[in-house]
């Protein structure tokens, strides 16, 4: 599909027209969806054979089946016979799943076992059973414990698929020996388009002091009260200091995957919220996780997607976006925590999100309110006219900034995440090879000068 009347996002070129069409939306089902690495399961939720949970790719569903051989299957949830649903748990365990309709029975690894009535029924020359599976996710990665799904065949391996995106991916979810664990989970319907919840942790920190300057008043006001109670110094920067919350870096990778931080003065406090027994145990682990990562990594971390529609923030939060039509999306949201924290810390964690970033969370429901606006106004003729304005630092990014791989903006507040990702988005929608798109991509990064080459970026 040509989208270049809509987007030229190198130029920092948007218009509405591709949060609204539905011609657009299926295209992106096609070409995007289709052909894209999306979280399917993380380790934990399939801790034994026979273990399953439901997922999307795009608005496919697929089961994700812990196999008797310790190994993971995930195959399209539609029946064969009729297109129902052939699971309609949302997890459990089982040996084999039995569709509610007409009864056909298949096992974990996705074969058709079982047909009431076969012999009677269907002619054993032209029925066989074994033609009849639903169709399989063909490729699947186990990344550090989160399996990610991919339809293509031909897309990149998933190691190169992330790219430059590792750094990020790994300050997320490999902070800690013990790994991760899940400790909350959260789904809720906006009626928004689901690119809103893709490009905000790929690029907008910009919103955030005037979007979320209520909550962030509530809860510094609580943190400063807490902190004056225990007669402790409060040392963390205020968010409404401009200067204080444009520092920072964005970060764009090749195909679409985006990020951005606060750089924090050394020994500010990372969280807005007073989270005690959370930040000693971080304190004591400090000197693990700086090992693992780096300071840097450590102390700044970022909030970014991982394209299309993977979300992680640094509270915890973890989500897929699904699409839902052009209109809607659904948001998967899971709480991680250490698996090695203590109890308390881990109950910490769930509360805060829960606080923050649930559907009744404060800053989930200012964001919310934002992209339902925005989607409501575009489905006017003239508000889909005017290209938007995604050219905040368009130009000031360098490959390597500050030593951090990738092409990185030197302020949290720029565009060039949802350049990137909008870019990668065309590149995909134009429906061109993964061949192709992986060759213009490298041509596209290279041309992007390291910054050895030009010192006189700030950083
Ligand atoms: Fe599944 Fe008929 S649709 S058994
Ligand atoms: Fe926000």
């Amino acid at each position: 599909m040509d989208v270049s009347d809509w987007v030229d996002a190198r130029n920092g070129f948007i218009r509405g027209e591709i949060f609204t069409s539905e011609e657009v939306y299926q295209a992106e089902l096609k070409n995007v969806f289709a052909r894209s690495w999306v979280f399917l399961a993380h380790d934990s939720m399939l801790k034994k054979a026979g273990d399953f949970i439901q997922n999307y790719i795009g608005e496919d569903p697929v089961v994700v089946v812990r196999q008797a051989d310790g190994s993971v299957k995930a195959w399209l949830n539609q029946c064969r016979h009729r297109g129902m649903r052939i699971c309609r748990a949302d997890r459990g365990n089982t040996r084999y799943f039995m569709c509610s309709f007409h009864g056909w029975v298949y096992d974990r690894e996705g074969s058709l076992v079982q047909v009431p009535h076969e012999e009677e029924a269907y002619a054993p020359e032209t029925f066989d059973k074994a033609d009849y599976g639903p169709r399989q996710v063909p490729r699947l990665h186990n990344y550090k414990g989160f399996w990610f799904g991919n339809w293509d065949e031909t897309a990149p391996d998933f190691e190169d698929y992330i790219g430059d995106f590792k750094y990020i991916l790994d300050s997320h979810i490999d902070r800690h020996e013990g790994g991760l664990e899940v400790v909350g989970q959260h789904r809720w319907i906006i009626p928004a388009n689901w690119k809103y919840n893709a490009e905000q942790p790929s690029n907008d920190s910009y919103h955030a002091e005037t979007s979320h300057a209520s909550a962030l008043t509530v809860l510094e006001r609580s943190r400063k009260k807490r902190r004056e109670e225990k007669g402790e110094p409060d040392n963390r920067v205020s968010m409404a200091t401009r200067a204080a919350a444009a520092r920072g870096k964005q970060f764009s990778g090749g195909f679409g995957h985006g990020a951005g931080w606060h750089e924090m003065p050394e020994g500010a406090m990372r969280y807005q919220a007073e989270l005690p027994a959370t930040m000693e145990w971080e304190d004591s682990v400090r000197d693990k996780v700086e090992e693992r990562l780096d300071p840097y990594r450590n102390a700044n971390r970022s909030h970014a997607n991982l394209f299309p529609n993977f979300m992680m923030l640094a509270n915890g939060t973890m989500r897929v976006t699904h699409p839902r039509g052009p209109n809607e999306m659904e948001i998967w949201a899971w709480t991680f925590a250490p698996a090695e924290a203590p109890d308390e810390v881990k109950e910490e964690i769930r509360v805060n999100v829960l606080r923050t970033f649930s559907a009744a969370g404060m800053f989930e429901q200012d964001d919310a309110e934002n992209w339902l606006e925005e989607q409501r106004i575009f489905r006017g003729y003239m508000a889909r006219q005017d290209p938007l304005v995604y050219t905040m630092r368009i130009g000031d990014a360098r490959r390597g900034l500050g030593g951090v791989p990738g092409i990185i903006a030197p302020s949290v507040y720029a565009d060039e995440g949802a350049r990137g990702m909008y870019h990668h988005w065309a590149e995909l929608m134009s429906g061109d090879s993964w061949d192709d798109i992986a060759r213009r991509n490298a041509e596209r990064l290279a041309q992007v000068p390291h910054a050895e080459a030009d010192n006189s970026q700030e950083i």
